[in-house]
């Protein structure tokens, strides 16, 4: 693997229907000047798209991989039991069981191979992105700063008092 500055972000989902929500991750990490990469993967329709995603992860310079995936979603724990690099996976809120089955999926890894499971949806999305980056900028100071100034801003624009 090449120098932490150079370590990329990899954003994959198991459909189009989930970029919506993951877009939000994509934002943040735009935001952050971070580089990263969009995939579509499933792992039950297009299994061998993300054995080599999974595979080649790290010789593609991914530092971090953000997996969303909505029902039966094993995408984040497959792709954890391929390769080290850490996987956070975002419940995508599903039409059925508004993202119960989603998270229950991804956050009841058996022990021995971990997924970091953030918030059903939305704030899964963004939390996502922000621990990538905090992930990525314990070896990059230019992402740390901006990571940093970030946090800083959001501090700032909470009112001390309501209007
Ligand atoms: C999962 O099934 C995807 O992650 C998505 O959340 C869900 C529904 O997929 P589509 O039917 O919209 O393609 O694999």
């Amino acid at each position: 693997m090449k120098k932490n500055k150079f370590l990329k972000v990899a954003i994959v989902m198991g459909s189009q229907s989930d970029y919506k929500t993951m877009k939000l991750a994509v934002n943040i990490l735009k935001k952050l000047k971070i580089k990263y990469e969009t995939k579509i993967i499933s792992a039950h329709r297009t299994p061998k798209r993300m054995y080599e995603f999974a595979i080649t992860a790290k010789k593609n310079n991914i530092g971090v991989i953000i997996a969303g995936a909505g029902g039966s979603a094993h995408l984040p724990g497959m792709i954890s039991a391929i390769t080290s690099i850490p996987v956070l996976g975002v419940p995508i809120e599903s039409k059925k069981l508004k993202g119960l089955d989603s998270l229950l999926s991804i956050v009841q890894m058996p022990k021995g191979i971990p997924v970091g499971t953030l918030a059903i949806g939305e704030d899964g999305a963004i939390n996502a992105a922000l621990l990538a980056a905090s992930i990525i900028a314990n070896n990059n100071s230019l992402v740390k700063k901006k990571l940093d100034s970030w946090r800083l801003s959001q501090t700032k624009s909470v009112r001390k008092k309501p209007k």
